[in-house]
């Protein structure tokens, strides 16, 4: 039987979901972005999951793109519903009320830089080269990147990336503000450990109201944002975990949240 493409495994609060296809470099067929929207919504809706990390597997690849091999047999109402179901699954990611961490090992270009960008926050590896090479193949980024990429480093790099296709480094993706932080890749998994206990460790009802305030108040204008952001900060007056949080404090010790 063939291994499954993606797999995923709960850990003090963690889950780590990996795609795991590592002799194709991780590329995304249409089974494995079914496979990982599966693994998202079973990380969304377990108690016990209060963090995502998502990675490739193996050591050269977070991964390196859509399946140009499948994508080469498609014909444009099945390259539409493959690009439907990208852009479902990044924006599930996006829109994920548990923070995800994308640990980028390796290549992440096209689809995988459009994976890393609907996380939450992006660390790579020295050794990681992104990019939306797509241009090179007669084609666009199809699966948000064109747009993900604009909002999340502007007009200059999303126009670089787009037209030219070639990959950049770890530390200019650093410099556009493409990647969170850069470690080396010895340094990888304990970084990436390191932050994500972290966030399993806060307030999950604080850390769902930062994501949706920023989330939404990058769709809309300034006072819609600031409206919602004064209503989350009232609503978490009313949560366990405030109290906790400011007691605490007030006691000069480490605060245990709930999550109620
Ligand atoms: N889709 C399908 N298969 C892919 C792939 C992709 N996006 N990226 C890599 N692979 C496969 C290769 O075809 C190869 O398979 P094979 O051994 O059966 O021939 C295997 O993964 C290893 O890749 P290979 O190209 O031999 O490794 P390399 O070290 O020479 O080059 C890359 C690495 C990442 C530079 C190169 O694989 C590449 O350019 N990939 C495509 C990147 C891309 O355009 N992505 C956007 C797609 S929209």
């Amino acid at each position: 039987m063939s291994q499954a493409p993606v797999s995923q495994h709960v850990h003090a609060g963690v889950c780590t979901i990996t795609v795991e296809r590592p002799e194709k470099l991780n590329a995304l067929d249409a089974a494995t972005l079914q496979a990982l929207a599966d693994a998202f919504q079973t990380a969304a809706v377990d108690p016990a999951v209060r963090a995502v990390v998502l990675t490739g597997s193996g050591d050269r690849a977070f991964v390196a793109g859509a399946d140009i091999a499948a994508m080469q047999a498609m014909d444009p109402m099945q390259a539409r519903t493959f690009s439907q179901l990208g852009q479902d699954l990044m924006r599930r990611i996006e829109r994920m009320s548990k923070p995800v961490i994308a640990r980028i090992n390796g290549y992440a270009l096209g689809g995988g830089l459009e994976l890393a960008m609907a996380c939450h926050l992006r660390i790579a590896a020295t050794t990681a080269r992104l990019g939306q090479p797509e241009i090179s193949l007669g084609l666009l980024p199809g699966f948000g990147g064109s747009q993900r990429l604009l909002r999340l480093a502007g007009r200059g790099a999303a126009l670089e990336l787009c037209l030219l296709g070639a990959p950049i480094d770890a530390a200019r993706a650093l410099q556009l503000g493409i990647v969170t932080e850069v470690v080396d890749k010895d340094q990888l998994d304990a970084r990436v450990d390191a932050l994500a206990t972290q966030l399993a460790g806060a307030a999950p009802l604080a850390l769902r109201a930062v994501l949706d305030a920023i989330h939404i108040g990058g769709e809309s204008a300034l006072e819609e944002g600031l409206q919602y952001e004064t209503a989350q900060f009232a609503l978490l007056f009313a949560t366990e975990d405030m109290r906790e949080g400011t007691t605490a404090f007030l006691q000069r010790r480490p605060p245990a949240f709930s999550g109620h």
